[in-house]
């Protein structure tokens, strides 16, 4: 019933990692080939935490650079800035007054990024699920590739959807919208590093916030600083297992070995197959390799692309406009639903 259409995005606060390239963008530019694809510098979601004016703009344009360097095409997806689409806070407004707050209550990333003071947080951190709910069905988008962590607010997209549909039933039908009128959208959450852990604790997330720079590669590393995150990177003294299983327990060897795999499109077992029994030095060293021939490129590209922001500036103009003229008609319709 619903065309297939995949949403997703990232915020423009800090610098983009190596846990937001292989979770999320690695897959993005694989799909744009096969499926339509609309891809979006979440600005809005930014301010939920305090953002200078100046850095939140040289950001937006960053992490634009960033999307176009890996390899996203404004030819073949749209690229654009929530904040220069409405709808998209016209659309969470009615999303605020669909969800319920005991749902907010158990989304896990607020607890994690309000921490203590949760009094202090904004509201807007606090219903950020729900604009984020409304960036993806402003496009009744069926697929959403994100990286593990954001499941939960995916889920909590289609309970949105699901009670936007049975509490406006009557409605949907009477103008002419069948028995649904969002998608269930479905997660994609895929590859072999869903979920890549910080280089200097195998058991934290890769992370922007994370206070050791060595915890994470940044989309814009030079290669001597790659090289040397990885050679940094925390390991135990076993060599390398030569079967999956034996990285039970071993949070660190997994995740260079799946970091390896993704960046290679390879998976964990082809890696092992390679490079089981060898020591954390020679796999290092094979590792820094990699990263390098993958990452070093993207930082080069956007540095370029950030020489001239008037032509970034001009790729968001173009893709804002695309979609506002998707996101305008699903909201045109939610108005009618809805009895505005
Ligand atoms: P962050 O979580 O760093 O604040 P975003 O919320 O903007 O960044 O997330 C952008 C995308 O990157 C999401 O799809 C998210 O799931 C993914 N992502 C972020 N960190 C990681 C990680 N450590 N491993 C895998 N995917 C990640
Ligand atoms: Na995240």
């Amino acid at each position: 019933q619903f065309k297939e259409l995949v949403f997703s995005g990232m915020q423009p606060t800090g610098n983009l990692h190596l846990g937001n390239y292989l979770g999320a963008m690695i897959r993005w530019i694989e799909l744009q080939k096969t499926m339509e694809c609309i891809y979006c510098v979440v600005d809005m979601h930014a301010i939920t935490v305090w953002q200078d004016p100046a850095d939140l703009k040289r950001q937006i344009r960053e992490v634009t650079a960033a999307y176009l360097a890996a390899g996203l095409d404004p030819k073949k997806s749209i690229i654009f800035n929530q904040s220069q689409v409405q709808q998209h806070a016209e659309l969470a407004w009615v999303f605020n007054c669909v969800a319920r707050i005991g749902w907010m209550n158990r989304m896990t990333q607020f607890k994690e990024k309000a921490g203590k003071d949760r009094e202090n947080a904004s509201l807007g951190l606090y219903a950020y699920p729900s604009l984020m709910a409304a960036d993806i069905l402003a496009y009744r988008a069926t697929h959403v590739p994100v990286g593990e962590d954001q499941k939960q607010h995916v889920e909590l997209t289609r309970d949105i959807a699901q009670k936007f549909n049975n509490d406006y039933a009557a409605s949907i039908a009477a103008n002419g919208y069948g028995d649904a009128f969002f998608p269930l959208t479905e997660p994609m959450i895929q590859g072999p590093a869903t979920r890549v852990m910080s280089l200097r604790d195998g058991s934290k997330k890769m992370s922007k916030s994370d206070p050791s720079d060595y915890s994470r590669i940044n989309l814009t590393d030079d290669a001597d600083t790659i090289a040397q995150k990885v050679r940094k990177a925390k390991t135990d003294p076993e060599p390398l297992p030569s079967e999956v299983d034996g990285l039970k327990g071993r949070p660190e060897a997994e995740n260079l070995v799946s970091i390896y795999a993704a960046l290679t499109g390879t998976t964990a077992e082809d890696v092992l197959r390679e490079h089981g029994g060898s020591q954390f030095s020679g796999f290092k060293a094979a590792l820094v390799d990699v990263a390098v021939t993958k990452l070093a490129p993207i930082a080069g590209e956007m540095r370029r692309l950030m020489a001239d922001p008037g032509h970034i500036d001009a790729i968001l103009v173009d893709g804002s406009d695309r979609a506002r003229v998707i996101a305008a008609q699903t909201m045109d319709a939610v108005r009618d639903i809805v009895g505005f």
